[in-house]
């Protein structure tokens, strides 16, 4: 019997690929780039199923390319901004995604931006390679204390909430905003995490750290307004989207003093143009989208994806479904 049609619009680990090379008659971009939107309609005409990147927009006229033999779309990612939810429900195709298996590597990352952050180790390695490093100083590179701060959690799902386990061995106070998580949910309760308002957040937050998903209600998110009402010192963390922040406004209270410092694995636009006036800043760590990059939380994230893409393809429920209610 041929074996199911599917575009694969990058190449990921080897773990998942081997499982739909072996499936599925497998055309996969072999790029490092993400390919240009025309090789993606293309090539996914007459496909039963797409394993798609953050990197590729999914959106109605891709659906439209790839016709009514389109099964399943699976994101190889826990976020699925990229894809035009509504309308593959509206058409009746699941979509997959990876959650779970990259929530601690993320917060990980995300605990160490922010406390590179604080402690300025960017500026510090940068210094010593500048060979400014002449002699110890009293003042050189102070930094701000983790230890005792305040953590403001904005979004307290899988990721919040490992980043909240952590910020306990700190002894920190955490804070969070979340609609959906309940002041009494047994977790905040068990890391004593208090349950406020955004605007309570930042304003007592030493560091505010976003894990909410991009959404229009979500897009900037931390605009002028937010940021003036932050504390002076506050560091600002974001490992979850960049359009979570208004570039502009952020730059803005980084140069005037709004907030101390910024720690971001994402931007809005990504990559960050090099014309980014953020960019020319001392008081900015940016790393490009690398916050579930580990070896194993990336193989982990291969398999699930290969695993929501054949359960599609072969008419199972997919076992993590971002739109579920295509099931009825
Ligand atoms: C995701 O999975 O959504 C991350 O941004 C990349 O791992």
């Amino acid at each position: 019997m041929a074996k199911p049609k599917v575009f694969v619009t990058r190449m990921i680990p080897e773990a998942g690929l081997a499982m739909v090379r072996e499936f599925c008659d497998a055309d996969i971009w072999p790029g490092d780039l993400p390919p240009e939107r025309a090789y993606v309609l293309e090539h996914v005409q007459g496909v039963d199923g797409i394993l798609s990147l953050l990197t590729t927009k999914m959106d109605p006229a891709v659906m439209d390319a790839a016709g009514p033999e389109l099964k399943v779309i699976s994101n190889y990612a826990v976020g699925f901004d990229n894809i035009d939810i509504p309308e593959a429900t509206r058409r009746g195709i699941p979509v997959g995604h990876t959650p779970g298996v990259l929530t601690e590597t993320t917060a990980d990352f995300a605990f160490a931006l922010l406390i590179s952050a604080a402690r300025r180790v960017v500026e510090g390695h940068n210094y010593t390679l500048a060979g400014k490093w002449k002699t110890w100083g009293p003042s050189l590179l102070l930094g701000q204390d983790v230890y005792g701060a305040t953590l403001g959690l904005v979004g307290f799902g899988r990721i919040g909430k490992s980043m909240a386990k952590r910020a306990t061995g700190f002894d920190m106070k955490i804070l969070y905003h979340d609609e959906f998580v309940p002041a009494d949910d047994p977790f905040a309760v068990e890391v004593g995490a208090r349950a406020v308002d955004m605007d309570t957040l930042l304003a007592e937050s030493d560091f505010v750290s976003l894990h909410a998903p991009l959404l229009p209600s979500t897009h900037h998110l931390i605009d002028a307004a937010a940021l003036a009402k932050m504390k002076s010192t506050a560091i600002l963390v974001n490992s979850a989207r960049g359009p979570l922040i208004d570039p502009a406004a952020l730059y803005d209270a980084l140069v005037n003093g709004g907030i101390a410092y910024a720690g971001l694995d994402v931007t809005d636009p990504e990559p960050i143009p090099m014309d980014s006036p953020l960019l020319t800043l001392d008081n900015i760590i940016i790393a490009p989208h690398i916050a579930s990059a580990s070896v194993v939380t990336r193989d982990r994230m291969a398999v699930m994806a290969a695993n929501n893409l054949i359960a599609g393809l072969t008419g199972q429920r997919l076992p993590n479904c971002a739109n579920p209610q295509v099931y009825g």
